[in-house]
């Protein structure tokens, strides 16, 4: 080789990156042997119940704060409080903690920061649904300046559970169906919460949760038992706790489920093989509420101390309300089936992310250090959540958008119109629901003077079955020129403990909206919901339909922008949405079985001829009344451009094992108006040692296109992303033949392919 200055150039800047890489690890790894330091100086210092102090967490919420709670914290029999946000009081207890306790440990704060704290994001599914993780990631960062402006300086967040049910109340928590879309965004939260540094104000600790398997609850009902097989397991809920961990999580927390018989909380293979041996996990796991003394309800401990005995010996560091350790471990060491050792490693974990965090050395919260609650910028990062997280499910006739200058009347309708507290959703503990911004206030300043509003609730709630309002409804909507209608439902009806079995709307929305119809002016449903919803039955009686999830508090401006156009909906399904509720579970990466459906195999059952020979039908995976499609795939959503895609390349028909593959299609806006699209990249491996997805999504980017402007849109693909964990349950990547495609929804057809060799 002929050594150019260029290459001399090259080597240069290589060495130069070489060297920093190594300060940088070097200086890392001796920040890292410090605070190790001080944790072992620390721990020999502690009594017993100085300890299991540490492994203790109590709700904290009662104010006046009881004495008790106050006598505790002095006695360093607590290491961690939730649910205070007054931050005189939290400083307080920190206080009692740090210059009243023996040894000065500060305490973990902890509270359910899920998706804004006072100001609201649209729910983490919503937030799912923008396929835009930086934009996630300004969102957890404006969320925890405002909850550490309390004194909070850890979040139970972010909730990466799979959730494949849509019946499940907690799907709203979560970024829905994908593994890997969700390692994505939980990564993107956790260093939104996290920032770089931990001793920034306003970075507080998260919470990957709940490890593992909870979205998996049988029939989609709120703590039911999981079965999850191990490969299951590995493949699809296990990976994006492995990318919360590699984006450094500093906390894990453990699922109320019971996995293949044994409850998260207890569970060794969980908490031992795969999270410390395998992931050489290094932060602390905290229980879910009472899930420790929950181990006995379960049926896998007898009683309280046996139960502490299990997650103890499980390696889980702190319990969360309950006193099973504290009550319990004391004993468990003395009759020495708990070690020391295995103590003294528990508590590490604990104090190695306080001192990470700067507790030791700024344990209080000082207000005027961070900017004022709902300031401009956590107000725009709400609203432009909100706004990208629109997704437009039908537009016929071109419906939407409204245009402004024609309309001289407008009924707004529905019992979601002007509710500021509804449109929040779930898991709003310090939500203001006087910050709302409500649609019909946002379309009235929007509209002015000039335009008649006429709005009727029509309903009381979400879930009234009275149509007593109908009457005024109608009217309303005979005499305007268009008609929206806020439906969906209200805040409760989803989250924790909220799994409905119908997932249609629910009350007597469906009726409002066929009565709306039945005027003849163009109706345009906005749901608001907690989940995906079945919308067959109504989508016969709208002419546009918008997908809103809980938008939060800037509900009002991001949807009044996408009805009029103002901008263009951009929003795509984080979550498939049944045809039907038996078809549950239907997701995009399922397997393709050995007899997979195909339009020609398929027979509905009013098409059966009578008698018909059992043999001579079908044979193939769908059913009989629903098909094997749902109503709307993972990925899909509409614009109000129109977006087309050709001349996908793979960059080489043949890759060997260390080379990466591009794959590239051009996406074009065939449309009037610019506008957002979500491009998306989806792979097939054709043989695998175990059976693999018909698609996976391996990519994404959202990218602005003006009217007639094309893009190139490229990804790489290695050995990494092709990945698989095998029959013996290892990660493996297997030469073959791989179909990848491009576009916009997990059904894009757009497709080419490229071998993966073995050398
Ligand atoms: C939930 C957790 C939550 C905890 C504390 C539990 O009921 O399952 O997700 O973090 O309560 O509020």
């Amino acid at each position: 080789m002929r050594i150019t200055p260029n290459i001399l150039l090259r080597l240069a800047g290589l060495l130069g990156i070489l060297v920093s890489i190594e300060i940088h690890a070097a200086g890392q790894s001796a920040g890292m042997d410090r605070i190790d330091r001080r944790v072992d100086e620390l721990i020999s210092r502690m009594t017993v119940a100085e300890k299991i102090g540490q492994m203790t967490q109590v709700n904290a919420s009662e104010t006046p704060i009881p004495d008790e709670l106050y006598e505790a914290v002095k006695a360093g029999r607590i290491g961690s409080i939730l649910n205070q946000v007054d931050v005189d009081l939290v400083n307080e207890i920190q206080r009692l903690a740090v210059e009243e306790s023996r040894l000065g440990i500060p305490l973990m704060v902890g509270r359910d920061v899920i998706h804004g704290f006072q100001t609201v994001q649209p729910i983490p599914l919503g937030q799912a649904a923008t396929w835009n993780p930086e934009l996630v990631q300004k969102g957890a960062r404006a969320a925890a300046l405002e909850a550490a402006s309390t004194g909070v300086n850890w979040t139970f967040a972010p909730m990466i559970d799979i959730s494949r049910d849509p019946r499940w109340g907690r799907i709203a928590e979560s970024f829905g169906e994908d593994p890997y879309m969700t390692g994505v965004f939980g990564a993107a939260m956790v260093r939104g919460f996290q920032g770089d540094d931990f001793s920034q104000p306003g970075n507080i600790a998260a919470c990957a949760k709940h490890f593992a398997g909870y979205g998996a609850s049988e029939s989609g009902r709120d703590y039911n038992t999981t079965n999850i097989p191990e490969n299951e397991l590995r493949n699809v809920y296990l990976p994006p706790f492995k990318a919360a961990i590699d984006a450094g999580v500093a906390t894990l927390m453990t699922s109320f489920s019971d996995l293949d018989g044994v409850p998260a909380s207890g569970n060794r293979f969980l908490l031992k093989q795969v999270l410390r041996d395998e992931w050489q996990f290094d932060g602390f796991v905290v229980s879910d509420w009472a899930s420790i003394e929950q181990l006995s309800v379960h049926g896998f401990t007898a009683n309280d101390k046996e139960a502490a005995y299990e997650a103890a010996s499980a390696g889980l560091n702190m319990e969360m309300a309950t006193p099973t350790y504290a009550n319990h471990l004391p004993e468990l060491l003395e009759e020495g089936r708990i070690e020391m050792a295995q103590i003294d490693a528990m508590v590490t974990d604990i104090l190695r992310i306080k001192f990470r965090m700067g507790l030791f050395e700024d344990p209080y919260t000082n207000p005027s250090d961070y900017p004022p609650i709902a300031n401009e910028d956590s107000l725009a990062v709400a609203e432009k959540l909100a706004r990208q997280s629109i997704v437009l499910l039908e537009n016929r006739n071109h419906a939407l958008p409204l245009a402004k200058e024609k309309l001289t009347s407008l009924a707004v309708i529905g019992p979601l119109a002007d509710d500021p507290y509804e449109q929040l959703g779930t898991w709003i503990f310090d939500g203001d629901p006087e910050l709302s911004r409500t649609p019909l206030k946002a379309i009235r300043q929007f509209l002015g003077d000039r335009v008649t509003i006429n709005h009727v609730r029509a309903m009381e709630t979400s879930r009234s079955r009275s149509t007593a309002g109908f009457d005024e409804a109608v009217e309303a909507a005979r005499s305007a020129d268009a008609v929206v209608a806020f439906l969906g439902e209200e805040s409760i009806l989803s989250g924790e403990t909220h799994s409905r079995a119908d997932i249609n709307l629910p009350g007597s929305q469906q009726e409002l909206l066929a009565r709306l119809n039945k005027t003849g002016k163009p109706v345009i449903a906005v749901i608001m919901a907690g989940r995906p919803l079945t919308l067959r039955n109504i989508i016969d009686e709208v002419d546009a339909l918008l997908f809103a999830w809980h938008p939060g508090t800037m509900a009002g401006p991001a949807i009044r922008d996408i009805l009029f156009g103002v901008e263009s909906p951009s929003g795509k399904l984080p979550a498939t949405f049944p045809l039907m509720v038996g078809q549950v579970p239907i997701y995009h990466a399922h397997k393709n079985t050995g007899r997979p459906a195909v339009p020609e195999k398929f027979t509905h059952m009013d098409d059966i001829p009578v008698r018909m020979p059992q043999a001579s039908w079908g044979f193939a995976s769908f059913h009989l009344d629903a098909g094997y499609e749902p109503l709307y795939e993972f990925g899909y959503g509409l614009s109000y451009a129109n977006f087309a895609y050709s001349d996908i390349e793979v960059s080489a028909a043949k890759i060997s094992m260390d080379e990466k593959v591009t794959v590239q299609a051009v996406v074009r806006n065939e449309g009037k108006v610019e506008a957002d699209e979500v491009v998306q990249l989806y792979v097939r491996d054709l043989v695998g040692n175990v059976t693999r997805p018909v698609r996976e999504l391996k990519g994404f980017q959202r990218v602005r296109l003006k009217p007639g402007e094309r893009r190139t849109v490229s990804f790489e693909l290695g050995r990494d992303d092709l990945a698989f964990h095998g029959r013996d349950m290892t990660l493996m990547t297997e030469p073959g033949e791989f179909h990848v495609w491009i576009g916009g929804s997990s059904a894009a057809e757009l497709g080419a392919k490229f071998t993966l060799t073995a050398d």
